[in-house]
This record gives structure tokens, C-alpha cells and sequence, in this order.
């Protein structure tokens, strides 16, 4: 298969998916410069796949570098390690940082690359469905801080990222679900032909049938690729691939992050905005209730937390990263298959569907 291309200029770069990329050399060697590669990965992942990524990067120095696995790992503690590692051990700027792993590792390696020695190269090798559909395709890059998800960080373009669909063979069914939760997204928000797609082939997906995880893994990425091609730093459209996200940060934030998985609390989230968008007549009641069941057929929610009010709702959303002006934007379908940006939803709107 050709590669994907994120087209930024100077900066672009192909997204490899296929079986078996993570042994591909041919994958890797043309993104990197020096001799010397160290791959972040963490202690659960590095018993899966480190002969994989060391035989994709035979001939070269290669380093494996494993921190503790968990949300709760994405720190500025664990960049600290990570640097401390790099610093030790000499690296210069023409080392090459692979990213082997989830969404955490790849938002932290990326962060690390774009600060050490004010940027060294890397590569995103994602491991779960949530970190190959989103997270290592447009150079968001981010540690937490207790007041904060992702609040420190930078946008940084990786120089490549190869997808290996044989990872989802390892991949906790959980997780499997929550990275469903994004892929269903992309239909709502500007794919309906998509959304239909994902619809008619439940039971493909279910079973991880190979030829079709490739296809919604191209057609995700396709559409993010476009969408940060035209918007890299957000100024507005790429806002839309937050969809559920207002709704889905409150429920992360008030249960403690990793109660809900990201891509459960989106789920539920894209729900709810449903809903908003519904009670505006922009979504029919047929059109609810079928995001619903596409969305439950994975085993995701489709409501919050049942503790959870309106008013826990606002008090995190008033924290998002979306907020500007002290107005709270919120991402909602206009139609199904095309999500707008909204800064008029009221808290009445909000009391109605919370
Ligand atoms: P994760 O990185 O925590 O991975 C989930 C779990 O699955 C971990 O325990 C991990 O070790 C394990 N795992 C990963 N691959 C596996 C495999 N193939 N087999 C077995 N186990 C495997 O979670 P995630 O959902 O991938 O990513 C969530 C993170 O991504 C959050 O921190 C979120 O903020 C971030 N994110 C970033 C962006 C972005 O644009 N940068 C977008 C969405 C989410
Ligand atoms: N995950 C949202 C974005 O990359 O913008």
C-alpha cells in the first residue's frame, strides 16, 4: 500500500499502515539521520515488541529506554527520566527518538523530542487503535500537570509513523473499544459515508478482520491528515476533531483520570453532544438513537457518570482548553457526518440533556 502523506511543507511526512510495519527497515531508515535510535517505550511493551522494533532497526545503535506504563506516567517526573537518560548517555541532536507505544508515550516521547536539545528527531510507532487513528498523526505533543491534562507541551511533527495492524492482536479489548470510540468519531464529525461504513461492518471489526482494520485505520488517518494539513495549531477546524471531547474531559476530570478511558468518557461525550445537537433540531431523534447504538455496539457508554450534575459538568468544562473569553466552545453535530464549532450553547441546554 502507498503511503499517507501529512502534507505541511518541509515538514510532511508518510504514514505507513500494513502488517507487519514494525519490521519493515525500509519504514524507518529513510527518517533516520545519524547512527544512534533510542526507542521510549514502557515495561508492559517492551516484552511485546522489542525483538520487532530491533529487527526494523538492525545496523543501527539502538537504546531502549522503558518508562513506568499508565496515564499516570505522563509527567513532567517522567520526562525528566527520559531527558536524564538522553543527557547520560551523550546523545547529541542527531539522535532519533521511536515512539513505542500508546497515546502516553507518544504524547511524552514527542514532547521530549521537540525539547531536547531544542528538537531532535522522531518516529511514532502507536500500539493501541486510539493512538494509530488520532494521537500519533499531527504532532500534538504533552505531558499533564496536576492542575492539568496536557497542559505543558508543544505541536511537533514527528518525521514519520508506522503503523503495524498486527499490534491490535495483543491490545486489551478495553482499549480496543475506547480507540472505537475515535474512530466513530471522525464519521460523525465529517465522514458520513464512514459512519455507515463502520455500521455495516460491526461484525469485521469486531474480529479484527485484517483488511478491514487497515481500511479504517487509512481512512482515520486520511482525515486527520487533511484536517491538520489545513489547521495544524488549531485556530479553528482542527477544533473539530474534539468532538465530545468538552463533555468527555468534565467525566475524566471529576471520576479521576483512568477510572473512564478517554475514549469511554469521548463515547459518552459524543452522546451528549448529540443530544445538544438534537434538542436544536439539528439532529434528528432516528439520528440519536443510531449514534447510540453504533456506539454501544462497541461496548462503550452512551451517558455519563450517573453521580455526575450539570453543575460538575460546567466547573471542569470552564477548564478546557477550549475555553476562550470564558466562553465554553463546544463541538456539536450540524448534521450527522458534518460537527461545527459552538460558542452560544447555554447552561439551560446544557440542564436539559445532563
Ligand atoms: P495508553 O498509551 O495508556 O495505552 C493504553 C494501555 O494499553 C497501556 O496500558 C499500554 O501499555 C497498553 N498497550 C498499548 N499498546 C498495546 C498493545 N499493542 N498490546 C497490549 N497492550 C498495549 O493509552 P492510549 O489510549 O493509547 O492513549 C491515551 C493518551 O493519548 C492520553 O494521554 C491522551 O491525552 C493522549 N491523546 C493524545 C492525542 C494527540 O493528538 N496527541 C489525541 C488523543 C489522545
Ligand atoms: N486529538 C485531537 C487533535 O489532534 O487535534
Amino acid at each position: 500500500m502507498e503511503a499517507l502523506k501529512v502534507s505541511l511543507g518541509e515538514r510532511s511526512y508518510p504514514i505507513y499502515i500494513e502488517s507487519g510495519a514494525m519490521v519493515n527497515s525500509s519504514f524507518f531508515v529513510p527518517h533516520i539521520q545519524g547512527k544512534k535510535v533510542v526507542v521510549v517505550t514502557n515495561t508492559t511493551l517492551k516484552p511485546l515488541f522489542e525483538d520487532k522494533i530491533s529487527q526494523a532497526l538492525d545496523g543501527y545503535d539502538v537504546d531502549i529506554f522503558c518508562i513506568e506504563d499508565g496515564e499516570a506516567y505522563k509527567t513532567l517526573a517522567s520526562y525528566e527520566k527520559i531527558m536524564s537518560h538522553l543527557l547520560e548517555h551523550n546523545y547529541g541532536r542527531d539522535v532519533t527518538l521511536v515512539a513505542l507505544g500508546g497515546g502516553v508515550i507518544g504524547d511524552i516521547t514527542g514532547f521530549v523530542a521537540a525539547t531536547y536539545q531544542r528538537g531532535v528527531d522522531f518516529i511514532q510507532v502507536p500500539t493501541t487503535l486510539l493512538s494509530q487513528v488520532d494521537s500519533s498523526v499531527g504532532g500534538k505533543t504533552a505531558v499533564n500537570h496536576p492542575l492539568g491534562k496536557n497542559m505543558i507541551g508543544a505541536f511537533y511533527q514527528p518525521k514519520a509513523v508506522v503503523i503495524d495492524i498486527d499490534t491490535m492482536n495483543s491490545l486489551p479489548a478495553k482499549e480496543f473499544a475506547a480507540g472505537m470510540s475515535e474512530v466513530i468519531k471522525y464519521g460523525i464529525l465529517g465522514d458520513k459515508p464512514f459512519f455507515e461504513y463502520i455500521e455495516q461492518n460491526q461484525q469485521a471489526i469486531k474480529t479484527k478482520q485484517p483488511d478491514v482494520m487497515t481500511y479504517i485505520i487509512q481512512r482515520c488517518c486520511q482525515n486527520k491528515a487533511d484536517i491538520v494539513a489545513q489547521d495544524e495549531k488549531e485556530a479553528g477546524l482542527r477544533a473539530l476533531l474534539n468532538l465530545g471531547h468538552t463533555f468527555g474531559h468534565a467525566i475524566e476530570a471529576e471520576m479521576g483520570y483512568g477510572v473512564w478511558l478517554h475514549g469511554e468518557a469521548v463515547a459518552a461525550g459524543m452522546v451528549q453532544a448529540a443530544e445538544l445537537a438534537a434538542t436544536r433540531a439539528w439532529l434528528t431523534a432516528e439520528e440519536v438513537e443510531q449514534i447510540k447504538a453504533l456506539i454501544a455496539s462497541f461496548d462503550l457508554p452512551i451517558a455519563g457518570p450517573e453521580q455526575m450534575s450539570c453543575a460538575d459538568y460546567i466547573k471542569h468544562m470552564k477548564k478546557d482548553k477550549k475555553v476562550q473569553a470564558d466562553t465554553i466552545r463546544f463541538v456539536l453535530p450540524k448534521t450527522l457526518g458534518r460537527a461545527i464549532l459552538v460558542k452560544d450553547v447555554t447552561e439551560s441546554e446544557l440542564q436539559q440533556i445532563l
